[in-house]
């Protein structure tokens, strides 16, 4: 009876205090999914079905943190969605090497922890936030320009290293979305928070999800534009 009520589908998604992974989290569980939340802090979307655990992503126990996930259920989608970015000031070195530790290191670690057990399962999604700034060094963010492009080659070659093992890896490349993170005064093709959320999971809960989204797509061929005007000036060695 009790086994009964409990959600068919369980998601675990990290950075679920704010932005684009609270929205995520709210959207699954009105889809009837359980979800897990983490965070370094407390709060997420309420609901019946959502359990939350305060946890930095930095921490040594932020590993077993994950793992603990599975003592009383499995884990269909793992979204990693906690990040954090700064910018550039070069009194403060230390921001862009914790961006790297959060954005990067903490996907990594998570990815470490959920995909043996996914291999196990024989099925599951996991899934990094990325961006569309992935395509060439930029001075205004350069650790997370940098933690940004290490997702995005992470995240599709182990979706390459992985295919045909029923596993699916996807790396969802954001523009603009309205957090606390989107800090550029320029912010061409913004998304709300929700309508970024309900693009995601629509490509993520796809039957066969692409390893590579791009949302918005007509921001990602702005963007395209750009890192072929910007290389072809490195390629002349135009002052830049
Ligand atoms: N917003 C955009 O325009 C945009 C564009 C491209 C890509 N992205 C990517 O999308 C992801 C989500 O961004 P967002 O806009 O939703 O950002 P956000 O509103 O700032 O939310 C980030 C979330 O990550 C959590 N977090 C940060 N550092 C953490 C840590 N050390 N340990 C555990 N949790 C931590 C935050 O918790 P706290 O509340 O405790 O800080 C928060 O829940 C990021 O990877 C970002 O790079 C965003």
């Amino acid at each position: 009876m009790y086994e009964a009520l409990q959600p068919a589908r369980n998601a675990l998604v990290i950075g679920t205090s704010d932005g684009i992974g609270k929205a995520l989290a709210r959207q699954l569980l009105d889809r009837g999914w359980g979800v897990v939340g983490i965070s370094r802090s407390p709060g997420g979307p309420r609901g019946q079905h959502y359990r939350h655990i305060v946890v930095d992503v930095r921490s040594s126990d932020y590993g077993s943190a994950v793992e603990s996930v599975w003592a009383d259920r499995s884990v269909d989608l793992c979204i990693y969605c906690a990040g954090i970015g700064e910018l550039f000031d070069a009194e403060q070195l230390r921001r862009e090497t914790d961006t790297l530790r959060v954005n990067l290191l903490g996907l990594a670690e998570t990815i470490e922890r959920v995909l043996p057990r996914l291999l196990g399962q024989g099925h599951g999604t996991m899934v990094g936030l990325s961006s569309l700034a992935d395509v060439f060094p930029g001075r205004a963010a350069p650790g997370y320009g940098a933690s940004k492009v290490g997702m995005s080659y992470y995240l599709e070659g182990l979706a390459s290293a992985l295919r045909q093992r029923g596993v699916a890896i996807v790396n969802v490349r954001l523009g603009f979305v309205d957090t606390k993170m989107a800090k550029s005064p320029v912010r061409p093709f913004m998304l709300d928070v929700d309508t970024a959320a309900a693009r995601i999971l629509k490509a993520v809960l796809a039957e066969r999800p692409r390893r590579r989204v791009n949302i918005p797509q007509r921001a990602a061929i702005m963007m395209w534009l750009l890192a072929r005007y910007a290389s072809t000036r490195r390629l002349l060695c135009l002052p830049g």
